[in-house]
């Protein structure tokens, strides 16, 4: 194969698209030929099924690709496909996507201007394990459909303001581990939705106290913030969220006390808080 194979000699034999991505040529050129040039055709031609591969290659792009009654694009399921390049500030045109699955690539560069909110459908987005970098814009915010928001193992940096978490009413999960975010911990989250149960804030440049809030959050499982310059004491309403089986908040800088009221944590399987300079009465026995 001298040449790849262009984006109108491709598009005919493609199974019916959306009509979304008709509409967004620059879009689907960058998923074709990212695709097609760097994962299959480069990659293959030492092995000598490069021309099979290049053929095959647009079906198995389409596989990835979910479409609603109205012909608009409602998934992009695309995790390990070894995409690489930036995402297309097009993206933000797909306003019916609800799932959002980019992980496992080599994505870089930051978050296209505005994502969250022009996304209004969106239920599920996971873009972790990837390059990406930059901040969460200021005026961004996740909209009330998300659930599951998953950004670990990029380049990140910057604060997570509480204005980006508030209209997340029905956020579930939230992972952020991994990156470089810094600020304070939005413990505020929990007063914003109640059906929080897994975060992740481990692996970050996160400072200061933790604040009050996480005992908003009545059916947290798992928290976790190890690895960060947190400081001053456990807030101790931590404590309240009974449901609560991991705190895993390790290599720290926190302080004081450990509550004795840490017994209420009944269904407590995992307590990492190792590396920090608290001291304790624990009563260890109530925990195993
Ligand atoms: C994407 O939407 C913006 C405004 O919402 C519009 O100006 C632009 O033309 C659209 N782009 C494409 C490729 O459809
Ligand atoms: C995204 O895809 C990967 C690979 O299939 C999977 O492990 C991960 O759970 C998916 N993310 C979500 C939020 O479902
Ligand atoms: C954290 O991210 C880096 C790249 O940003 C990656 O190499 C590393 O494997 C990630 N670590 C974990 C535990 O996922
Ligand atoms: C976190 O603490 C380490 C060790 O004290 C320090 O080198 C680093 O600069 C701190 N990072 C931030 C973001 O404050
Ligand atoms: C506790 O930690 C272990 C090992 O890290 C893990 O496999 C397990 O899923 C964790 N359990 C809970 C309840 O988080």
């Amino acid at each position: 194969m001298s040449t790849s194979p262009t984006l109108s000699s491709s598009l005919p034999s493609l199974p019916p698209l959306c009509h979304d991505l008709v509409s967004i040529p620059f879009f689907v050129l960058v998923l074709v030929l990212v695709l097609l040039v760097f994962l299959g055709c480069a990659v293959n031609r030492s092995s000598g099924e490069s021309f099979l591969f290049c053929i095959y290659l647009p079906w198995l792009i389409w596989e990835g690709v979910g479409c609603d009654e109205s012909d608009r694009v409602n998934s992009l399921l695309l995790p390990s496909k070894g995409l690489v390049g930036t995402i297309s500030p097009f993206i933000v045109n797909l306003t019916s996507l609800s799932t959002l699955n980019l992980s496992q690539n080599w994505l870089s560069g930051p978050i296209p201007d505005g994502f969250f909110m022009a996304l209004n459908r969106l239920v599920i987005i996971d873009i972790s394990h990837n390059r990406l970098t930059g901040q969460l814009s200021d005026s961004d915010k996740l909209m009330s459909t998300v659930t599951i928001v998953d950004l670990s193992s990029n380049h990140f940096y910057g604060r997570i303001q509480s204005s980006f978490l508030q209209p997340a009413l029905n956020l579930q999960r939230f992972d952020v581990s991994n990156n470089s975010f810094s600020g304070s911990i939005p413990s505020s989250v929990c007063r914003f939705s109640h059906s929080i149960v897994h975060l992740d804030f481990s692996n970050n440049d996160f400072v200061g106290p933790i604040l009050q809030g996480f005992g908003q959050c009545p059916n947290l499982l798992r928290l976790r913030a190890g690895f960060n310059n947190l400081s001053g004491a456990i807030p101790n309403d931590i404590y309240t969220v009974s449901a609560l089986q991991e705190l895993y908040l390790p290599a720290n800088k926190l302080s004081g006390v450990i509550d004795g009221s840490i017994v209420n944590l009944i269904n407590l399987r995992n307590l990492s808080l190792y590396g920090n300079e608290l001291s304790t009465c624990l009563p260890i026995n109530s925990l195993e």
